[in-house]
C-alpha cells in the first residue's frame, strides 16, 4: 500500500514521551546493577550529547565522518539509479549533513519525494526536519522523534522505492547478536522494494581506530561523560562527573571498540529516582559504548542472518569504512 504524498509539508512525530523517562530507569536500574556495569549508548545524545557529537565528527583524528561522506559523493548518483528511490528513511539521522548528498542526487534524477528522519533526539530532527524542508522546495518532511529499536511500525507507508540509510558506523553500537536481531526488524521498513543504505567503519590498524576514539581535543572523553549528566539530571542522580575519566580502548579480538568510565576514587551514588544507591570501587569502570568494526565477511554474515543480500558495498581507496547498499534475499 502507499500513501500520498503532500507536496512540500513538514511535520514532526514523537512517539517519545513520559514512557522513555522509564526506558532510562530501566537501563539504568539493570545496567548499574551488573557485575560489569554498563549503560546503553543511546542515553548519550540529548541536546548537548547531539552538539558534542557533531564536534566529534569534525576531529582530524574522527576519519568515519568525511571518509563516508566522500564515499557518498562518488557514489550517490549510482545509488539512486540503482534503486529508483524517491524517499529516505533515515535512521538515527542526527544532524544528517551527509544526507544532503543523497538528497541532492534523487532531485537531480528527478525523483526526490520524501525525506523521513528518525532519531531519539528531539532537537535534532526538529532542526533537520525545518532546514531540508526549506532548502529542497517540494519536499515532504516527516520527522520521526522514536527509538528506532521501538518505533519502526510508526512509520508511513512507503511513497514508492525506498532507501533506507543508517549511517555514521551507528549499526556497530550492537553487540553481535542483537545487531543481527535489528536487521531482521529492519526488514517491514524496507519493503520488497526499497534499499538499506549501511555505514561500517572497517578493521585496520588498531592504532588508527583508538586515535579516533582518545582525540586530543578531549572532545569524545566529554561526551562519554555527557552521560553522567543525563542520569544526573533525568533520574535524580548525584555522579560526581568529575571523578570519571573516558577510556577507549580497541578489543582486538572482538574488532571492537570498547569506550568505558572509569572512576578515579571510590564513589557512592544515588538514584532518586530509582530509590538506588551504587558503588564504584577505584579504578571501577562502567561501559557506555562498544563501536564494532566490520570486514566483508562480517557484513555479509550479519546481513544474510537477518534475510538480506548485499547489492554492492561501496569503499574508499584506503578501506577505511564502506558504504553498502542491501535489500531483502
Ligand atoms: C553515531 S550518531 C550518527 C549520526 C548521523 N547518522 C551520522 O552519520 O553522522 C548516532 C545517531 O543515532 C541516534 N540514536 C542512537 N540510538 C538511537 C535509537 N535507539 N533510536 C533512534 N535514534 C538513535 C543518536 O541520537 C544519533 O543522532
Amino acid at each position: 500500500m502507499t500513501e500520498p504524498t503532500l507536496q512540500g509539508t513538514v511535520e514532526v512525530r514523537s512517539h517519545l514521551g513520559p514512557d522513555d523517562e522509564r526506558t532510562l530507569a530501566d537501563d539504568v536500574l539493570d545496567g548499574l546493577t551488573r557485575p560489569l556495569k554498563e549503560l546503553p549508548p543511546k542515553h548519550f545524545y540529548d541536546a548537548r550529547g547531539s552538539e558534542l557529537f557533531d564536534a566529534i565528527c569534525e576531529l582530524p583524528e574522527y576519519y568515519q565522518t568525511r571518509t563516508e561522506r566522500l564515499i557518498l559523493q562518488a557514489r550517490a548518483e549510482e545509488i539512486v539509479q540503482r534503486t529508483g528511490t524517491v524517499e529516505l528513511v533515515e535512521l538515527g539521522s542526527g544532524s544528517a549533513t551527509k544526507t544532503r548528498v543523497l538528497l541532492d542526487a534523487m532531485a537531480a534524477a528527478g525523483t526526490l519525494a520524501r525525506y523521513v528522519p528518525v532519531d531519539v533526539s528531539a532537537t535534532t530532527v526538529h532542526a533537520v526536519a525545518e532546514l531540508f524542508a526549506d532548502e529542497y522546495p517540494g519536499l515532504s518532511v516527516i520527522g520521526l522523534v522514536a527509538d528506532f529499536e521501538r518505533h519502526l511500525k510508526h512509520l508511513p507507508a512507503p511513497a514508492g522505492p525506498r532507501l533506507v540509510p543508517f549511517l555514521g558506523g551507528t549499526i556497530g553500537n550492537f553487540p553481535p547478536g542483537s545487531r543481527r536481531r535489528f536487521l531482521r526488524s529492519l526488514r517491514d521498513a524496507i519493503g520488497p522494494h526499497g534499499h538499506l543504505l549501511l555505514g561500517t567503519d572497517l578493521v585496520k590498524d588498531p592504532r588508527v581506530v583508538e586515535a579516533a576514539y582518545n582525540d586530543s581535543a578531549g572532545v569524545t572523553a566529554q561526551f562519554n561523560l555527557n552521560v553522567l549528566h543525563v542520569v544526573n539530571r533525568e533520574l535524580g542522580a548525584n555522579f560526581d562527573v568529575s571523578a570519571f575519566e573516558h577510556v577507549a580502548f580497541f578489543d582486538r579480538e572482538r574488532e571492537w571498540i570498547e569506550m568505558r568510565l572509569r572512576a578515579s576514587e571510590p564513589q557512592h551514588v544515588r538514584v532518586e529516582a530509582l530509590d538506588l544507591e551504587v558503588a564504584f570501587a577505584a579504578r571501577e569502570e562502567m561501559r557506555t559504548e562498544i563501536s564494532a568494526k566490520f570486514t566483508p565477511q562480517r557484513l555479509r554474515g550479519d546481513l544474510a542472518a537477518a534475510g538480506m543480500e548485499l547489492v554492492e558495498m561501496f569503499t574508499d581507496p584506503d578501506g577505511l569504512f564502506a558504504v553498502s547498499l542491501a535489500r531483502i534475499a
